[in-house]
């Protein structure tokens, strides 16, 4: 998608922090990703507008051709757009669409890994002249990961070159996974496996958090937030705590067999600062034993750097 809406210097805007890979991808394209302040609500739409008026100033609003939003329990922050800033993200992108069209990429990869509470409506089901919005869906995380087969939706006009592109890059996704994916969705399994992965998650995560509580809570300084779904906490240490992989927890975290991804690597270069003292977590793959046995070892190493 973003090869056919995006030539290079266009840009791109997006949350902070945001999905790493769709960082990689635009840098590929050579497309700027500039990203916007976001609270745990989500993108500030105030300051979509504000960064819009600067790139206007600056004579740059023709190169701005999408805003990219995981709108559901995100990566890496596990962030829900909330229901009220959904219309107004499109009024936005609408209004200042008067140079380019600016399209709205949402990617619900996690829509479905919901713990906490009922569905929201996404941005495209609020698209109502079907033009603006592309969603972007895949069954690696409802399904199994390395399936390989996602979905698209997107205004009519975009199919074909997304498709051509697509074939250009992919040459087709593959045919045997996407039979193994046609069966499980017209029996009735698909929806009895994603009450047992909720139920699984549930409690990981909730393994998880009990967890931060008894060993990061009496550390200084530290916080996290409270995901309603997807497969990740983020976690937010004193601001001296340097995360990366070049830091000294990076390191220590790893000799107690704690492998985390740094925060630093959700920002884009430009847009809002860069955070190095964050970290995500994911809870997908260990046991609640060995989730643990791990925040257990992480409490220890944060403390050892702190
Ligand atoms: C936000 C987001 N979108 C898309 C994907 C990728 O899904 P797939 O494995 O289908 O490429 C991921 C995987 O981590 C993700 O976190």
């Amino acid at each position: 998608v973003l090869d056919t809406l995006c030539d290079p210097g266009d840009i791109v805007l997006c949350t902070a922090p945001t999905y790493l890979v769709i960082l990689g991808t635009m840098a590929n394209l050579r497309v700027r990703a500039i990203s916007v302040r976001t609270d745990d609500e989500g993108i500030v739409p105030s300051d979509l507008t504000a960064t819009l008026q600067r790139l206007a100033a600056a004579n740059e609003l023709s190169r701005v051709k999408a805003i990219y939003l995981v709108t559901y329990f995100d990566n890496p922050r596990g962030v829900t757009l909330a229901t009220q800033r959904r219309q107004q993200v499109l009024d936005v992108a609408c209004k200042w669409s008067r140079q380019s069209k600016i399209r709205v990429i949402e990617d619900i990869a996690y829509r479905e890994l919901r713990y906490d509470g009922e569905d929201v409506p996404s941005l495209l089901s609020l698209d109502k002249e079907a033009d603006r919005v592309i969603l972007a869906g895949t069954f690696s995380k409802s399904f199994s990961p390395g399936i390989r087969v996602g979905w698209g939706v997107l205004p009519a006009e975009l199919i074909g070159p997304v498709l051509d592109q697509k074939g250009n890059i992919d040459f087709g996704s593959p045919n045997f996974n996407q039979h193994a994916m046609y069966q499980v969705l017209a029996s009735d399994r698909y929806d009895a496996h994603i009450e047992r992965l909720r139920h699984a998650y549930r409690a990981k995560r909730d393994a998880m958090l009990t967890a931060a509580d008894q060993e990061l809570a009496p550390l200084d300084g530290v916080h996290w937030e409270i995901p309603g779904g997807g497969l990740y906490i983020w976690v937010e240490l004193p601001e001296h705590v340097d995360t990366g992989p070049q830091g000294q927890l990076f390191n220590v975290a790893l000799e107690e067999g704690v492998l985390y991804v740094p925060g630093e690597f959700f920002f884009p270069s430009e847009g809002e600062p860069r955070q190095t003292n964050c970290l995500r977590l994911s809870f997908g793959v260990q046991t609640p034993a060995g989730i643990a046995a791990g925040m257990r070892g992480l409490g220890r190493a944060i403390q050892a750097c702190s």
